[in-house]
């Protein structure tokens, strides 16, 4: 990837010290969001390996993967899937609880949204333990996805999480890292 994509990318984010919780420090991707260029560099960049392959679904993590996500999805002419925290889908679901860098939560999918064997591409903003990216993975192949790669724009390598995925055989894609 071209050095200076990565080094505007990182600029863009901004890091926020202590939150939520003492020696978190945050990586904030609404300024990159807000930023026109930054996010379509960004989208483009994560989309690149799959344009012109068949997607059939991307999964996009709530909160900030869903941003991410439907932008995917959009460029990729594929279906999007949310992948929620507890009780906010209204039909059947699959439940899993995980814990990710400072707590631990439950995310659910609907039991229809995914058909055996479609290939799918898992979206999140970024990846720290993994214990969310896992978790999802789970579901999904719960699901009988195919998961074709997952994807974000930024990782934490210190905290193990993409090594993880890739322990699982996902392909991890991520655009820049902090350590
Ligand atoms: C953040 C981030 C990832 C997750 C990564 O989401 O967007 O989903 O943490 O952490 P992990 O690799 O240690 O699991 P968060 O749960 O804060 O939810 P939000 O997007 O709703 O703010
Ligand atoms: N999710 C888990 N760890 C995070 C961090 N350091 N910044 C932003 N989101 C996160």
């Amino acid at each position: 990837m071209d050095q200076r994509l990565i080094t505007d990318l990182k600029a863009a984010i901004r890091s926020i010290p202590d939150y939520p919780k003492p020696g978190v420090v945050f990586r904030d991707i609404t300024t990159l969001l807000g930023d026109a260029r930054a996010f379509r560099r960004a989208v483009d960049e994560l989309v690149h390996p799959f344009a012109g392959g068949r997607v059939d679904k991307v999964a996009g993590i709530e909160a900030r993967g869903f941003i991410l996500g439907g932008a995917i999805a959009h460029q990729l002419s594929s279906g999007f899937v949310p992948i929620r925290k507890k009780g906010k889908l209204p039909h059947e679901t699959v439940r899993i609880a995980y814990s990710l860098e400072y707590g631990v939560d439950e995310m659910e999918i609907h039991t229809d949204a995914i058909g055996q064997g479609e290939r799918v591409i898992l979206v999140d903003d970024l990846i720290a333990t993994g214990g969310t990216a896992v978790a999802a993975t789970q579901l999904l192949r719960q699901m009988g996805a195919n998961i074709v790669a997952a994807c974000f724009i930024i990782d934490l390598p210190d905290l193990g999480g993409a090594k993880k995925l890739r322990d699982l055989g996902v392909e991890v894609r991520s655009l820049v890292s902090f350590e």
